[in-house]
């Protein structure tokens, strides 16, 4: 079996991070979100990937390489233009041949990995395995109708879903799939998309079997989501100190990375921080990634993603439910009757 995993598209939702890196590169709990899924896939025992990307993006392939050092083997695939995922899927032919494979979205995070959905189309035997997760708002999503265990129809983002069962970003398939992506128009919004994919191999009766998410998972769209899938991987996190902590206290879980000096704080679990960070006179967490090479001066964070290389301090307010992109400065103004700001495009600030 082979994996093809995506890591191109628009990334509209997540502006104005992604304007300057792709998504499927932003840290969720310090790990790269990409590498969430290849290690799912690695650990399901597939070695072939193929990853999708846009054309002229070579950011993945300068964080990943040829999978070499990972143990697996990775094949990158140009996408000239996000046309859709059942597009994603026609130019990965040559790379899938006649091979059974799992297509994964890259920006999917779930408990669990993706080994015991393998298992279950290896023993059910069929042409497409899809996997279904309930959720509350499914208009979002591809939506599965369920009668009697089998799929009967399926919607991509219907105004009224016939259920609440999303058609999650974890598909596999036989090469029949091939047929479908070839036979299928383009939907109102231009794109091939996979849910007309599916819906082509139920009206043509292929045999489309699925299985249902029990733990969590998450399809990491908007910026809510990211901030989510943080906190589920920070559950289950392990602490581990490598660097020195002075004057403070450390509650819960806390993964703290090498030469990072805690100073006068209080640290709340679940939470990590990179390496190279140093946290002065603040109170960071539950719930918070810190990246590497951060600088918090008298500031409280929680709940909040902070990339590499931050730099905060002095902050009176509670910095809370917050996405930080890389080198982001934050500081006190020396005036306190007014602010000064230089904000990217699309940039989102509540004071
Ligand atoms: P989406 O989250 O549906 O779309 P997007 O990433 O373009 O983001 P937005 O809606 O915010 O603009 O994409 C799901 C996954 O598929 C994600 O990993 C991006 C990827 N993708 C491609 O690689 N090629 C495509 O043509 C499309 C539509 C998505």
């Amino acid at each position: 079996m082979k994996a093809l995993i995506t890591a191109g598209g628009h990334g509209t939702r997540l502006r104005p991070i992604t304007y300057t890196q792709n998504k499927h590169l932003i840290p969720i709990a310090n790990k790269i979100m990409l590498q969430y899924a290849i290690d799912y896939v690695k650990e399901a025992g597939i070695r072939e990937i193929g990853i999708i990307i846009n054309a002229n993006d070579n950011s993945i392939q300068n964080v990943f390489g040829n999978g070499e050092n990972l143990g697996v083997e990775i094949t990158y695939i140009h996408q000239d233009k996000p046309l859709g995922l059942a597009h994603v899927v026609k130019i990965s032919q040559s790379f899938i041949g006649d091979e059974n494979f799992i297509f994964y979205l890259g920006d999917n995070i779930l408990v669990g990995g993706v080994k015991p959905f393998i298992n279950d189309f290896n023993e059910m035997n069929s042409n497409c395995h899809l996997v279904l997760s309930q959720v509350l708002d499914p208009n979002r999503f591809g939506v599965a109708e369920v009668i009697k265990n089998s799929i009967i129809s399926i919607e991509e983002k219907p105004i009224s879903p016939k259920s609440d069962l999303a058609v999650t970003g974890i598909y596999i398939y036989d090469s029949n799939i091939f047929e479908a992506v070839n036979n299928i128009a383009p939907s109102k919004r231009g794109e091939l998309e996979i849910s007309d994919a599916h819906q082509y191999l139920i009206e043509n009766d292929f045999d489309i079997t699925y299985s249902e998410i029990t733990g969590w998972w998450k399809d990491t769209g908007q910026p809510s989501d990211l901030l989510d899938a943080n906190r589920l991987v920070l559950d289950n996190i392990q602490g581990d100190n490598n660097g020195s902590i002075r004057n403070s206290s450390v509650k819960g879980e806390v993964s703290i990375g090498t030469n990072c000096q805690i100073e006068n704080s209080n640290i709340n679990g679940p939470m990590i921080i990179g390496n190279n960070s140093i946290i002065k006179d603040s109170v960071i967490g539950p719930y918070s990634s810190i990246g590497e090479e951060c600088k918090i001066i008298s500031s409280n964070i929680e709940h909040s993603i902070i990339m590499d290389g931050c730099n905060i301090s002095n902050i009176s307010k509670n910095i809370k439910s917050s996405l930080l992109g890389k080198n982001v400065k934050i500081s006190s103004s020396k005036d306190s009757n007014q602010g000064r700001y230089l904000l990217g495009d699309q940039s989102n600030i509540e004071l």
